[in-house]
């Protein structure tokens, strides 16, 4: 099973609430990938940072398409659910769990995310190495510690496939040790320094 947890590397995902949403918040429709979503610790925690930072009618327009090569077959079905054990969900600050988890009626020793963040996260089966794109017009992506596996080759063939995914305005967010290889730097713009926040060039 993948390694992950819920709210790892905060610090970089909160450049989501710093530097993109105010850029795709106001959008009619607001469309994230996340790739490498491993069992949805990564995508549902993006959508509550979403959702901490707006409205709840406006978080509505929000869509994560959470995909991973998910070798079990499980990840959608763990996705869908949102249940997890709780010994998984102890990083996640207090007040945060206490208005979006609740106790799994049906599975004791699990909790469960809420029904509001649940419906804006939805898993596909993808393999990034396809070097298709799930969709275009996205708003973000966030690919974060998946390309360190791949060859350099295949993280630029990546790169573009990000780019040509991105729409216009779009931001791409990766992991603070990933550096962009040169042949794809001209095709994304730093939006910080010393962070891993990029804008389509
Ligand atoms: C270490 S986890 C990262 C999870 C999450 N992004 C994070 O940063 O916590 C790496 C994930 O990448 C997925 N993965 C590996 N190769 C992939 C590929 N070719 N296409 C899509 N996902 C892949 C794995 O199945 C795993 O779930």
């Amino acid at each position: 099973m993948a390694f992950t947890y819920f709210f790892r590397d905060y610090q970089t995902l909160d450049m989501i609430r710093q530097h993109v949403l105010p850029v795709i918040g106001t959008r009619r429709y607001i469309n994230i990938w996340s790739a490498g979503s491993a069992m949805g610790q990564e995508p549902y925690t993006v959508a509550i940072i979403l959702r901490e930072n707006m409205g709840a009618m406006i978080f509505r327009n929000v869509k994560i398409f959470a995909t991973d090569i998910d070798t079990s077959n499980l990840f959608g079905k763990i996705i869908s659910e949102g249940s997890y054990p709780n010994e998984e969900l102890q990083r996640i600050p207090a007040n945060i769990f206490a208005q979006y988890f609740s106790p799994d009626p049906e599975n004791p020793g699990r909790c469960v995310i809420s029904e509001e963040i649940r419906k804006r996260v939805e898993f596909h089966k993808h393999n990034l190495l396809s070097f298709t794109p799930i969709r275009t017009s996205l708003g973000l992506i966030i690919c974060k510690n998946v390309l360190l596996h791949f060859t350099e080759e295949e993280r630029i063939k990546v790169y573009k496939m990000f780019h040509e995914a991105l729409d216009d305005n779009g931001f791409l967010l990766t992991e603070q040790t990933q550096k962009l290889p040169p042949e794809v730097s001209h095709l994304y713009t730093p939006v910080v320094m010393n962070a891993q926040v990029f804008r389509k060039a």
